[in-house]
Formats: structure tokens, sequence, C-alpha cells
């Protein structure tokens, strides 16, 4: 797969958000169209992410179609997942399309199902291909944060700050489930920022008898709540299952909260209107200097371009320090 592509200044280019839809997503598609408008570029805005491209649905995009988005969540383009996109059958429908439209360049916004297919296309075609990361589970390899996971912590912390003024109240310990897929990255960060009592994450073996004996302790201690944060990817069964394993043990009555979608929703932060923003401008940027195949992220606040066969074969890490942290904050 390429890297600098020889050819003209590209002209046309599409912009596609995939996957499950993140706040901050309308303020990248937002810059991308401004600052491309801005380099004379045309910009055409593909509805429904591959699964418009294949069908062809698509709507020229200017500085005014993209007035009043900046603060909106969700994604005006619209997303799905897409199955037809993993064949290659696919992969050549969708490079048709483009070609058809004579757009000579895509920029794709999601995470690392929608990457696998500007992967595809960056390899099959004269396709110039450049990737965002913009998904709450902040599960992208090559940048420190994705584009919603910000609003998506900040979110669920202001529901588990009004759930601990009942969980102390009641004296009850709270089991409560955040998204994140497979990955403990909003788990994390929500267990130190809401102050939780333990956090039970996909990265880290669940122990059910460690967890109870953490519980028994914190209430003899004087504790009055116990939060308890669980990644819904967590390998212990699931949120029920795991309160229900607790009760088993400790008798204690318990309640259970799933934030569910409420975490993807909502108005994106400051911190992800600016990271969409410049993430958006360096994607055009990287385009007009003829790259292809990378996804433009932000590494130690600097942009950086990382191959898009990376972040779909890498795995980013957890900080081990916020996890021991956690730990050492929960006494
Ligand atoms: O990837 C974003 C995400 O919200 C995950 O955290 C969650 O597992 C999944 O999408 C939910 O997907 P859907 O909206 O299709 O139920």
């Amino acid at each position: 797969m390429d890297n600098l592509v020889e050819r003209d200044f590209v002209k046309k280019i599409g912009i596609l958000t995939s996957g499950g839809d993140a706040p901050g997503m309308n303020a990248c598609i937002r810059a991308i169209v401004r600052h491309g408008t801005t380099c004379r570029l045309e910009v055409v805005g593909i509805r429904r992410g591959y699964a418009g491209l294949l069908e062809g649905d698509m709507v020229i995009l200017g500085p005014r179609s993209v007035a009043n988005i900046i603060q909106r969540g969700g994604t005006f383009l619209e997303t799905a997942r897409c199955e037809e996109m993993k064949t290659s059958d696919g992969v050549k429908k969708a490079i048709q399309n483009l070609r058809h439209e004579n757009i000579e360049a895509l920029i794709t916004i999601g995470g690392d199902g929608t990457f696998r297919g500007a992967m595809a296309l960056a390899e099959a075609g004269d396709i110039q291909v450049i990737g965002i990361p913009g998904t709450i589970d902040n599960d992208v390899y090559g940048t420190d944060y994705a584009i919603g996971f910000d609003t998506a912590i900040n979110t669920a912390l202001d529901a588990i700050d009004k759930i601990r003024d009942t969980a102390g109240s009641l004296q009850r310990p709270f089991f409560i489930e955040v998204m994140g897929k497979k990955r403990g990255f909003i788990a994390l960060e929500v267990g130190i920022a809401g102050g939780a009592e333990s956090i039970l994450i996909p990265e880290t073996e669940t122990k059910v008898e460690e967890l109870c004996l953490n519980m028994k302790h914190n209430f003899k201690r004087g504790k009055k709540s116990s939060i308890v944060i669980v990644a819904e990817g967590d390998d212990a069964g699931g949120v029920f299952s795991i309160a229900q394993q607790v009760w088993e043990r400790l008798k204690l009555d318990y309640r259970i909260c799933v934030l569910g979608h409420i975490q993807r929703g909502g108005s994106p932060t400051a911190r992800d209107r600016i990271l969409a923003s410049k993430l958006g401008a360096a994607a055009v940027d990287a385009l007009a200097d003829g790259r292809s195949g990378y996804m433009v992220g932000e590494l130690k606040g600097e942009i950086t371009f990382t191959p898009l066969s990376d972040t779909c074969q890498k795995r980013k890490e957890l900080d081990n320090n916020l996890l021991k942290l956690m730990k050492v904050l929960a006494t």
C-alpha cells in the first residue's frame, strides 16, 4: 500500500462516517468541508457510510451545508455497519462508484472496522484514502484520543455522579455498566474521574471473590456506598451475572445501571470539537500532499500519520499507571 501517490493535485474528495457514531464527527466533517473548500477542493458527503457509498448516495457539500453542526452529536451524514464492504465485490463496487463521480480521494471517519474498509480501498485502487479516528471506545492504535471519547466519558461521569448521590444515601452498592466494546478505556477513565471503588475491565482478569473482599472491606472502613464500574466487554459474564454472584456471597441489596447509548449522544465537549477540527484539517492537508493509506491521529499533542494496516493489526495499550492509580485512590 502506498504512501505518497504520484498524481496531479486532487480536486474532488469524498467524506463518510462509518460504524458507531461519535460526538464530534460533525465538527470533523465541518473542518474537512471548510478547509477543503479553502484549498479549492470539491467536497462530496457520502451518506450512511460504506452502505451509502455502495448505493451512490452522495451530496455536494459547501461551507454553508455544514453551518450550525459543530455543536451537534451524532453525524449528519448518518452512518451504518456494512457487511458488503467486507467482500471483494463490495470493495470493487465502492471504487467504481467513486470513479463514476470523479472522486479521487476519500476521508473515512470511524473506528477499526472503518479502517479495514479504508485499507481495502487504498490497496485496491488508485483512490487516495485517509482515516480519522472517531469512536467513543478510544481503542484505536496510533492516537491518544479518538473523536467522541472525551464527550462519552463526561456523559458517563455525569450519570455516575448522580448515582453516587443515591448510592450513598441508601448505602447501596451500584454496578454500573459502561460501553467500550472489548476494551476498558471508558471504564478506566470514568472509574478514576468518578471515584469508583472498583473497575472491571477485559484487560485484567475479574475475580469475583476479590471484588467481594474489597466491597466488604470498604463497608467496614466506613464507606457508605460502593460504585463498581463494569466494562461491557468484561469477561466475567456481564454486569447482571457479576452483581448476582456478589449477592450470593455478600447478601447486600444492590442496584444495576446500564448506561448504554446515552454515552454515544449529546453535544461534543470542547476537547472533542477541537480534536475533530484539527484532525479534519490535517486529513485534507495529507490528501493535498499526496498521502494515502494512513490514519491521521494525535500523539502527545502532535499530529501523526499511522499506516492503516497498523491501526487494524496493532493493539493500543491501556495506561498501566492509571490502572495502579485507580486502585490506590479507591482505598
Ligand atoms: O463502538 C461504539 C459502540 O458504542 C460500542 O461501545 C458498543 O459496544 C457498540 O458501539 C454498540 O453498537 P450498536 O449501536 O450497534 O448497538
